[in-house]
């Protein structure tokens, strides 16, 4: 999954023969799960068709404010696909249109609209050589800058002209990176390296039979999406789940049981900057595994059970630079019992469920929890989708880590 993955993506498309790369771009856009709705200067029709961009972004194109053609037209609102979208495109942007926009003009839909966005707008230039290198266009660039917007600068090469200079607008590929890298180096987890545990872990028994427990693993999958959607490169270590998750930033790293995860754990840890344990990990497992298939008797049938590791009280052991955080899944003295595990494991954070409470625990897709820090403040949650639960527990982490 992309970083640009869910977000609302506008495209304005201006009167260059780079228009025809336009095309290419829609159809990135869209690979990468964003979605997609484009803005043309009415010149721009005579290099790419809307109806290419249409079929393309699976949205109507429009270029001016109401469409002639239609008797039952309807004013096409520029502040609404201003504030629409979640990042603007001007690809390509003409000396023209950019000129326009940095004097504040709005004779058209893609300008009305570009002076009504509140998102971060970029624009890719496009034109030749010597237009690109005018004092006047300079100017033009480094007023849009200081206006906030991002410039994809052009790259070098032939242009339509013949000539061979700096002017063709970059590559659909190179604008998709660009813009991908501008948003994760801006994102609070920008570079950091978060290690998560999740799901149940089996202990075998025999080759057929194993201790387990009911975990879905769905609290970690969504911990590990929102920390990669903050910018996070993420080390999700996954007991046995049905469940899983495809991002760019998130490697999983699968295990069966609670010494496998141990063993990835150790060798993922020490240069991480925050690890949550989130996984429901085996206290115990049997002494000895069989290698045969144990077959029944009449006697009843014991298993002798060992302990297993601590992981995560190994890595509040470990603890130097690192941000920990635990759960703790209660059924009595809940708050007590938390802040006892949050002492013992040496945490800065532990995430609460009781059981008594509808809607928490390991099962299903909601989770109802309560933060206590290590300064012993306690914050209660309402009962929330476990998505929504993820993006709470960063916030804390981020107010902690900044305090
Ligand atoms: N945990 C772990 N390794 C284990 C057991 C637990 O890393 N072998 C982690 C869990 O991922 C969770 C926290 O420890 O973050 C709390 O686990 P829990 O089972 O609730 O608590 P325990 O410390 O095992 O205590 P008890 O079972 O007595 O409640």
């Amino acid at each position: 999954m992309s970083i640009l993955s869910g977000k609302k993506v506008l495209i304005g498309v201006t009167a260059g023969i780079a228009a025809y790369k336009t095309a290419a771009l829609v159809r990135l856009f869209i690979k990468t799960g964003a979605e997609v709705k484009v803005v043309m200067t009415p010149a721009a029709k005579d290099f790419v068709t809307p109806l290419t961009l249409s079929t393309l972004s699976k949205n109507p194109v429009h270029s001016s404010f109401y469409d002639d053609e239609d008797e039952n037209a309807i004013w096409n609102n520029h502040v609404d696909l201003g504030l629409w979208a979640d990042l603007m495109i001007i690809a390509p942007a003409t000396a023209n249109t950019l000129s326009k926009m940095s004097a504040g003009a709005s004779n058209n839909l893609l300008l009305a609209t570009y002076l009504s966005a509140k998102c971060p707008v970029y624009f890719a230039p496009a034109m030749d050589l010597d237009m690109y290198n005018h004092p006047s266009t300079n100017n033009t660039f480094k007023k849009l800058q200081e206006f906030g917007n991002i410039m994809i600068p052009a790259e070098s090469g032939e242009l339509a002209s013949g000539l061979v200079g700096q002017g063709r607008m970059a590559e659909p590929s190179t604008i998709i990176d660009f813009v991908e890298k501008d948003i994760l180096g801006k994102l609070p987890l920008n570079g950091q390296k978060v290690l998560i545990t999740a799901g149940p872990t089996y202990e075998a028994i025999d080759p057929v039979r194993f201790i387990g427990n009911h975990s879905s693993g769905r609290m970690g999958i969504e911990l590990a999406k929102a920390a990669a959607n903050l910018g996070a490169n993420v080390n999700l270590i996954l007991g046995p789940s049905a469940l899983t998750i495809q991002h760019n930033l998130i490697q999983i790293i699968n295990v069966v049981s609670a010494e496998e995860m141990y063993q990835a754990v150790v060798s993922e840890y020490s240069d991480c900057d925050i690890a949550i344990a989130s996984a429901a990990v085996a206290d115990y497992r049997p002494k000895h595994v069989s290698n045969q298939k144990i077959k029944k008797a009449d006697s009843n049938f014991s298993i002798e059970l060992e302990r297993t590791k601590d992981i995560l009280k190994w890595m509040g052991s470990e603890k130097k630079e690192q941000f920990l955080v635990g759960f703790a899944l209660e059924t009595e003295n809940e708050e007590e019992n938390a802040r006892k595990k949050l002492k013992d494991k040496n945490l800065n954070l532990i995430v609460l469920n009781s059981l008594n409470d509808k809607g928490a625990g390991f099962k299903g897709d909601t989770n109802k929890i309560t933060l206590i820090n290590h300064k012993l403040e306690t914050k209660a949650f309402d009962l929330k989708t476990k998505s929504e639960v993820a993006k709470d527990i960063f916030n804390e982490i981020n107010v902690l880590k900044n305090e």
